[in-house]
């Protein structure tokens, strides 16, 4: 997509720009998919949407650099193949934009130490990998707030664990503003109405890349199911002839974001009223899940097959979108007394 496309030709485009970002740092999942990737294609006719794999971001925890072009790869693959339609949006690797980081040192020396000691995901994290707490982990939010802020981007898509970043990225714009001359709008995190927090399949912790309790977007029908059929659902509901409840199982959450309004619907009623097991419940899931997931993994296979195609998009969006950043570093250089 280049800058100056239209929605209707001849016609400017108006429509804000958005922005969003996903690490590669493992199978992209289901949980990325309900709360992320699914309001990424909705979104796309609205806003003019940049999308980020975020390398940089990903080398705060332990990984391993031979496989790191792969996953990366592997990350373009999903989101291609889950409709970031390359004719609609732009989808790049955050190194290959160094303007992220030199925003990123900037709006460090107007971050308070304080406000990112608070942030949720860093105590998680610290906790999690207790032998590698880096400073890029503390500092992680801000490269966030930077990504977004490079583009001027007035929306976010994010699952209900990013929403404490977008608040921080809209104290940094305000700090900024207020610092110096105002370039930044503060942006606003959109998070869905269901699927914004998909739990792992034991029910426990949030589905995460790295915890490997997750359901990968691309795994197949036979593995997808191996997982889904042990998965922890209502706790309470010890047999098939206990009354369940939905709203505390996951596999539920999970309905809300594959199935019909009528299905879930009845599932719910089921589950009320056992008049359904946890097992018929999955399996009702499951197919409905495939319905969505075939055609996206089907579309994985051939972006496979055609790897320099998925390349080439990932190149040209990065040279587009670094145009647009280059030109927000020259106002940032600018009201910051940089030369
Ligand atoms: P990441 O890679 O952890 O996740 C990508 C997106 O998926 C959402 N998500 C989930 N939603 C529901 N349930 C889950 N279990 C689940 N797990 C992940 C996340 O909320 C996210 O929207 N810090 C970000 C990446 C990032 C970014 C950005 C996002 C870097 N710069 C700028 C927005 C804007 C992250 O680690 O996402």
């Amino acid at each position: 997509m280049q800058a100056s496309d239209t929605p209707a030709a001849g016609a400017p485009d108006a429509r804000p720009f958005l922005f969003s970002g996903i690490q590669p740092s493992g199978d992209v999942h289901i949980g990325n998919y309900c709360g992320a990737i699914r309001n990424w294609v909705h979104l796309l006719d609205r806003y003019r949407s940049i999308y980020c794999i975020v390398d940089y971001h990903a080398m705060t925890s332990e990984y391993d650099p031979a496989i790191m072009q792969e996953r990366i790869f592997q990350a373009a693959v999903a989101n291609i193949a889950a409709g970031l339609d390359p004719e609609r949006c732009w989808l790049f690797v955050q190194s290959q934009i160094p303007e992220h980081t030199e925003l990123a040192w900037i709006l460090n020396t107007i971050t308070p130490m304080g406000l990112l000691g608070r942030m949720t995901q860093f105590k998680e994290k610290s906790r999690r990998q207790e032998e590698n707490i880096n400073v890029g982990l503390f500092s992680y939010p801000v490269l966030q707030a930077a990504d977004i802020l490079l583009y001027r981007a007035e929306a976010v898509p994010v699952g209900e664990d990013q929403v404490q970043h977008i608040e921080f990225t809209r104290d940094l714009a305000r700090k900024f503003n207020l610092r110096f001359e105002p370039l930044f709008p503060e942006p606003e995190a959109i998070v869905p109405k269901s699927g914004a927090r998909i739990l792992g399949l034991d029910g426990k912790a949030k589905m995460s890349k790295s915890l490997g309790n997750h359901v990968g977007l691309l795994e197949s029908p036979e593995q997808i199911w191996e997982k889904l059929r042990p998965a922890v659902t209502d706790e309470n509901r010890k047999r098939r002839s206990d009354p369940g409840n939905p709203l505390i199982c996951n596999i539920y959450t999970i309905h809300e974001c594959f199935s019909p309004p009528e299905l879930q619907e009845e599932v719910a009623t089921g589950c009320r009223e056992a008049g359904i097991g946890c097992i018929d419940c999955k399996k009702k899931l499951f197919e409905q899940m495939m319905r969505t997931l075939d055609p996206i993994r089907e579309r994985a296979e051939s972006l496979r097959a055609a790897p320099d195609e998925v390349r080439g998009f990932l190149e040209q969006s990065a040279l587009e979108c670094r145009r647009m950043a280059t030109a927000t570093m020259g106002e940032v250089r600018r009201r910051t007394g940089l030369r």
